[in-house]
């Protein structure tokens, strides 16, 4: 009686991706935690729409495509290109190139999306959902190209194109039940890849798991605290600065209710009123202060210091400005922060910043960098025989939750053939008990994309 496993890996071969933890191995056997993350349990707000929780395998879908260049039309441009994790998610270019031209507003970080209250997303909020936006860069002719208009190819193009790779297939498979490939697939992986990344563990956090927001927190300085206050408290005889009216804690996401901030410029010149939305202001710059990219959606701000002077002194008036940012009389509202009023406010927007989120595996890139990728759905180690008293043996085996093996014998390791095929159960377990093998009898799980 002797068994064979079959390691089953396959490869993408993709051109200079570039990132931090490089192996290039993403093993179905053993997937990351995205689905039961921990969060502290004063982040009460979640926009996960009710048939799209986060799963394990949807997620470690999502984030192979979201690092796929072959999601743009000529395989140059990720998600990534633009969101990189190192900044926040953000970038640093004030456009962002695409495969056809540069962006008309700055990219925004992906930093606890799921958390805002505020379902719709872009700076204009013309995004119904998370699902609905995912899709629109890949469809954007300037962004990565799928347009199906000038000259273009169609999203339909690209399923076609993702369906030839056997690793979608298995990835599909094993997030959906079966490898179709379809728009609402890949809005869906896409989606749960960016409501896993979450930051809870800035020094705002360690304070707020001490105290409640209203209170002084133990771990800040007297500037902090100061800056606390002055970002919770409105505009008035306490002599807030009022932001939390809009960029409320502990989420720090935007209020789905606000109109404009007086941000009103264009990157490429011009005028816009229609930015209401904002990232959530924790990780608004990198974990030593450093930027993460310009704020706001043209750019425009590029410290937080920068951002405290224009609410402090808002420029001008504009049909769309929100009420909260105008003086009780009209106009443009003007706090008259002292510098050290100012310097305190960044003082605590600083302690919204964590350190995990730039650094964790799960969300960086799972290619290595020559842009290939292993998926491991056999481990080669990982197959038991049990002698049972009854004279049969029990052939065990981890693999890879939910997908499909062939269990099949061989007596020459040449030819095998089919016994049944068995699913893995949620355990990632699958087990076939043989009866009296015969001694040059060999067994073997296999999967085929
Ligand atoms: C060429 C650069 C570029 C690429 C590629 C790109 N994005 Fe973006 N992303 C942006 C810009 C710019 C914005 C803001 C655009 C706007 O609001 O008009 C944005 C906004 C977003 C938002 C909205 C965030 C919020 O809080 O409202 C999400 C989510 C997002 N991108 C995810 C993705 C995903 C997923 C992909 C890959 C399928 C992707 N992006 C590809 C540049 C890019
Ligand atoms: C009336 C609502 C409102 C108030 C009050 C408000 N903001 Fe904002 N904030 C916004 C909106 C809307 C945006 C997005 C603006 C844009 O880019 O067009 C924004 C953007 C920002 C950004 C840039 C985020 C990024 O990712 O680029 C920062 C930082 C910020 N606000 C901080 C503050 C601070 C600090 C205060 C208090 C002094 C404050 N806000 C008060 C509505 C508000």
């Amino acid at each position: 009686m002797k068994t064979t496993r079959t390691l089953l890996t396959l490869f993408f071969a993709l051109s200079g991706a570039n990132a931090l933890a490089q192996d290039g191995v993403v093993d179905l056997t053993k997937l990351r935690n995205y689905a039961n993350q921990p969060r502290p349990a004063y982040i009460t707000r979640d926009n996960t729409p009710g048939n799209n929780a986060i799963t394990d395998a949807g997620a470690t879908l999502g984030r192979i495509l979201f690092y796929d260049k072959r999601l743009s039309r000529n395989s140059t441009v990720s998600c990534s290109s633009c969101h990189e994790q190192s900044r926040g998610f953000g970038d640093d270019a004030t456009a962002s190139l695409g495969v056809n031209g540069s962006t008309g507003r700055h990219s925004m970080r992906l930093i606890n999306s799921r958390f805002s209250n505020e379902s719709k997303f872009f700076w204009d909020e013309r995004a119904a959902s998370l699902e609905i936006q995912t899709t629109q860069p890949i469809k954007d002719h300037v962004e990565m190209g799928f347009s199906g208009t000038s000259g273009d190819p169609a999203f339909a193009d690209l399923v076609t194109r993702l369906t030839a790779i056997p690793e979608y297939r298995v990835l599909f498979a094993m997030t959906f039940g079966n490898s179709t490939i379809t728009e609402t697939r890949v809005q869906q992986s896409l989606a749960q890849f960016v409501r896993s990344i979450q930051s809870f563990d800035s020094k705002y956090d360690t304070g707020r798991a001490l105290a409640n927001d209203n209170q002084p927190f133990p771990n800040f300085t007297a500037a902090e605290n100061a800056g606390k206050a002055l970002f919770l408290n409105p505009p008035g005889p306490g002599g807030g600065a009022g932001c939390a009216g809009c960029h409320a804690p502990p989420e720090f996401a935007i209020d789905p209710n606000t109109r404009n901030n007086g941000v009103i410029g264009v990157i490429a010149g011009g005028t816009d009123l229609t930015n209401t939305r904002s990232p959530s202001l924790r990780d608004s710059v990198g974990p030593g202060g450093q930027s993460n990219g310009g704020l706001m959606h043209d750019a425009s701000k590029a410290t937080l210091a920068d951002v405290i002077n224009h609410y402090n002194a808002i420029p001008a008036d504009n049909a769309n400005l929100d009420n909260r940012l105008r003086r009780p009389g009209g106009g443009p509202q003007n706090l008259n922060l002292t510098q050290t009023q100012k310097n305190n406010l960044v003082a605590f927007l600083l302690t919204l910043t964590g350190a995990n989120v730039y650094t964790d595996e799960k969300w960086a890139t799972p290619f290595n960098t020559q842009g290939e990728l292993e998926l491991i759905i056999l481990p080669e180690s990982a197959t038991t025989l049990t002698k049972n008293s009854n004279g049969t043996v029990t052939i065990r085996c981890t693999a890879a939750k939910d997908l499909t093996y062939r269990f099949e014998t061989s007596s020459n390791l040449n030819q095998w053939s089919l016994i049944t095929t068995v699913t893995a159960d949620a355990n990632g377990l699958i087990e076939r008990t043989v009866t009296a093998p015969n001694p040059n009898q060999f067994f073997r799980f296999t999967y085929t994309p």
